[in-house]
């Protein structure tokens, strides 16, 4: 076992080289790429999986720390846990004690942290394993729910390697929350939890006789927990307890439970503890035994479907089959998507990782170790629905069916809600409701599936369905009668940067993000109208959108590059003469992706990205930092310099930076983002944060840990860097009419290929460059025959198969 990593304050400058990558220091990919192994626990922060059905899942780190939830993981949580980043050891356990020698230890490392013989975590897509060998007992603990039900599984291995036969006391615990989570008032939750123990099922079962949530439905602290939870084992018990003092003992330690050795324990269920499940039955293994256990947390709405469930999941062919189901499932969902570039690392991000955190952690568990959220974001989650749309575009469709109910019939949104309670926020963003019209429009592009727009859905504040169609349109109208005197949006209470909260609450500060942002979106619909015959409305549009071109860059340009906002006061907002947020990466990234810039002003602005924010571990979402809070700005400038959206690198809206120079054909810039942005390809000691899903931030230039990666699984950037790998590296896009075809391969790319399925058919397309190949020009072939140009038309017929050939000219 190892020391504990020690923090490096000071980076070493520049990326860092392959072979001082991850691979060497805590863990690597398996060659297949869909199992990151961690061989050192002592991770520089904790590592976790984030696993989930579409309805409940669990968390779960290197160290084995973590939560169960479900349908909501903030205001639907079964086991308690406490975000302690440092100690990451709150969570569930499972102990073995070995009854001669009286030993002790769990089979994940906290919170007992034993001298293991052998230790490995294997997170993979929907479980992660715990492969430990200590004192003579190897074992593997695998935890996962299952792809459907509504229950936790484990399986847990045992093998007895020590020659000699062992009496061994296998303990199963944690601390029920059955509610709102964090818990900190424990005195006061636990006067409405009740426990209870069935000795018939080995079944240690909890429910809450109070909810503090607030809905109309379920009313103010006055309903139930509307779920029964239910640990049960495959062995019988030979003891339970429900509380915790008699478990731990009075000031009692985790790593040594007090009751855990003793024969006979007094059971202590009901309602009048501090309520826990300490399930524990005896293992006897002969020397070479191999022992299989399962364990399952069954939830459900009352007793009885509970018991049912514990019945029909507490047996271990049900488990194998459950575990063999989720591996298949995740595979199938993956594989209408398969890329293959020189970079092995960014193709098990962009093949299996990216999707997986996309769909696990922000659409089903809408959970990162982070943060609980349990709540969609109006924009977040479309946004990350669009990670879909190469894989199964209904997912996509349902998503925007989902988020159109959550309109109001004014056309303005919510900015987040909850599911279950329906509780939601009306606010005064400005972009929010627009961004239906976006993932709309792409979903059209990938399926030219126009009759969604027909689809009826409701709003929060009508019951009267409206097509999807009517929702867009009265979300464009609102966003209109927000429009300032010189022609562009007001930013109201902020725009996709949710931080500048205070630029424009007197609806007089302006967004020039917005208006790059409104241009495409005129520009997609002026399209989509025209094609649904409407010519006057698509007439419109266009007009608005030339009007609001010329506008921006009218009052927008700053010189140099585009401001970023003005303040009610007037103020310009990222602008060369301010002392902090002088640039603003989106004011100039989506300037070139929605042809707002002129070609001059396109180069111009990319090179002052360049110039100001591409730093080694990519591109600063602003800078400088805002050093002291400013009250007309909003509380981005109260977040400490360099981080997150205040100077430090926003990998959300650095995946756009990609994608911006694919589509300026910068190929050494494309190929600094990607190598900056792929967490594989960073030293662990300076970036700490997992290696196989994406930071929502890494610290810039102004924090003293400047390359420190944060906030890892709860991020948009899962979903736009699968995204922008595919559309603007690989150059693969949907367009109205067709499969765009236009790579911008980074210069040490001599080839890469994609297999990616496109309106029902399969398409094989293995790109070529030669070295002095000018970016931008290609030679496409479809089936051997050369195309006119670089757009492939859609299949005649679904099932079809086809290899394209793409070569720079
Ligand atoms: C957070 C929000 C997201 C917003 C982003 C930038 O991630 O969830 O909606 O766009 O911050 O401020």
């Amino acid at each position: 076992m190892s020391t504990p990593t020690k923090v490096t304050r000071k980076p070493a400058a520049g990326i860092e080289p392959e072979a001082a990558r991850v691979a060497d220091k805590y863990g690597r990919f398996e060659p297949d790429g869909r199992t990151f192994v961690i061989t050192n626990p002592r991770t520089p922060r904790p590592w976790a999986n984030l696993i989930a059905n579409r309805r409940m899942g669990l968390a779960v780190t290197q160290s084995g720390s973590g939560f169960t939830w479900i349908d909501n993981s903030q205001l639907g949580v079964i086991t308690r846990w406490q975000q302690d980043l440092v100690r990451d050891a709150s969570g569930k356990v499972l102990y073995i004690r070995d009854a001669d020698s009286a030993a002790v230890w769990s089979l994940a490392p906290a919170p007992t942290w034993p001298a293991y013989d052998r230790y490995q975590c294997r997170h993979s897509l929907g479980f992660t394993t715990f492969i430990t060998e200590c004192q003579g007992i190897r074992a593997e603990w695998t935890l996962f729910c299952h792809p459907t039900e509504t229950v936790e599984l484990w399986k847990v291995r045992l093998v007895n390697q020590s020659g000699r036969p062992r009496r061994l006391q296998l303990c199963a615990y944690f601390e029920w929350c059955m509610g709102v989570s964090p818990d900190p008032r424990r005195e006061f939750h636990k006067l409405f939890a009740e426990t209870g123990y069935d000795p018939v099922r080995s079944c240690i079962f909890a429910r809450n006789h109070m909810w503090d949530v607030h809905s109309e439905h379920y009313g103010h602290w006055n309903s139930d927990f509307p779920y029964f939870a239910g640990l049960s084992c495959t062995e019988p018990a030979d003891a339970a307890q429900g509380d915790k003092a008699a478990f731990l003992g009075m000031y009692g330690d985790p790593a040594a439970p007090a009751s855990l050795g003793a024969v006979e324990w007094e059971p202590h269920f009901g309602r009048h503890e501090d309520p826990i499940a300490a399930l524990r039955s005896p293992v006897m293994l002969g020397p070479g035994d191999d022992r299989t256990i399962g364990y399952v947390l069954a939830i459900e709405t009352d007793r009885a479907a509970m018991d049912a469930l514990v019945d029909r999941s507490c047996d271990l062919a049900f488990i194998d089959a459950a575990l063999a189901a989720v591996k298949d499932d995740w595979l199938q969902r993956f594989a209408p998507l398969h890329v293959d570039t020189p970079d092995e690392t960014l193709n098990h991000l962009a093949n299996y990782w990216l999707g997986y955190q996309a769909v696990s952690g922000r659409l089903w568990g809408r959970a990162g170790y982070y943060q609980q959220s349990g709540a969609y974001g109006f924009r977040d989650q479309l946004q990350d629905s669009q990670v879909w749309l190469p894989l199964d575009p209904n997912e996509c469709r349902d998503q925007i069916r989902l988020h159109a109910a959550h309109q109001l019939a004014d056309g303005s949104v919510l900015h987040w809600w909850h599911p279950l309670t329906e509780q939601g926020l009306r606010t005064r963003f400005s972009d929010d409701l627009l961004w239906l019209s976006f993932v709309t429009a792409n979903y059209l592009r990938e399926t030219g599936d126009f009759a969604i727009l027909d689809e009826p859905v409701p709003f929060v504040d009508d019951r009267h369905p409206a097509p999807i169609r009517e929702h867009i349109r009265r979300a464009f109208e609102k966003s209109f009668s927000r429009t300032s005197p010189r022609g562009l949006p007001y930013i109201g209470g902020g725009d996709w940067n949710d931080g500048l909260s205070a630029v424009g609450l007197k609806e007089r500060g302006e967004s020039i993000w917005m208006g790059h942002f409104l241009v495409g979106l005129l520009n997609d619909w002026a399209e989509a109208l025209a094609r649904l015959g409407d010519a006057a409305q698509a007439q419109e549009f266009r007009q608005r959108r030339d009007r609001l071109i010329h506008a921006v860059n009218e009052h927008g340009w700053d010189g140099q590059w585009y401001m970023r906002a003005t303040l009610d006061d007037g103020t310009k907002l990222g602008t060369a003469s301010a002392d902090a947020g002088r640039i603003f990466l989106n004011a100039q990234t989506w300037a070139v992706l929605n042809d707002v810039a002129p070609p001059d002003r396109a180069v111009r602005c990319m090179e002052a990205v360049k110039q100001h924010l591409v730093t080694d571990i990519g591109p600063l979402l602003l800078t400088p930092a805002f050093g002291k809070p400013d009250p007309r700005v909003g509380y981005i400038t109260r977040y400490a310099p360099g981080l997150r959206e205040n100077g430090g690198v926003y990998t959300h809206a650095a995946c756009w930076a990609v994608a911006a120079a694919g589509k300026m054909g910068d190929a050494e810039l494309v190929g600094r983002l990607l190598k900056s942005l792929n967490p594989a390809q960073r030293d662990p000691d300076r970036f700490w944060a997992e290696p196989y899903v994406m930071p929502g931030n890494i610290d810039g230039p102004e924090s003293p840990y400047f390359g420190r990666g944060g906030w890892t699984w709860y991020t948009g950037s899962a979903a736009w860097f699968q995204r922008v790998i595919l559309e603007w590296v690989l150059g693969v896009r949907a367009e109205w009419d067709g499969l765009r075809l236009s790579p911008c391969l980074p210069l040490s790319w001599p080839h890469a290929s994609v297999r990616r399925r496109y309106r029902g058919s399969d398409y094989r397309i293995d790109i070529e460059r030669t070295p002095d190949a000018r970016a931008g020009h290609v030679f496409v072939s479809l089936d051997g025959r050369p195309l006119p140009d670089n757009l492939l038309p859609p299949p005649s017929s679904p099932g079809e198969q086809h290899k394209v050939v793409v070569r720079f000219a």
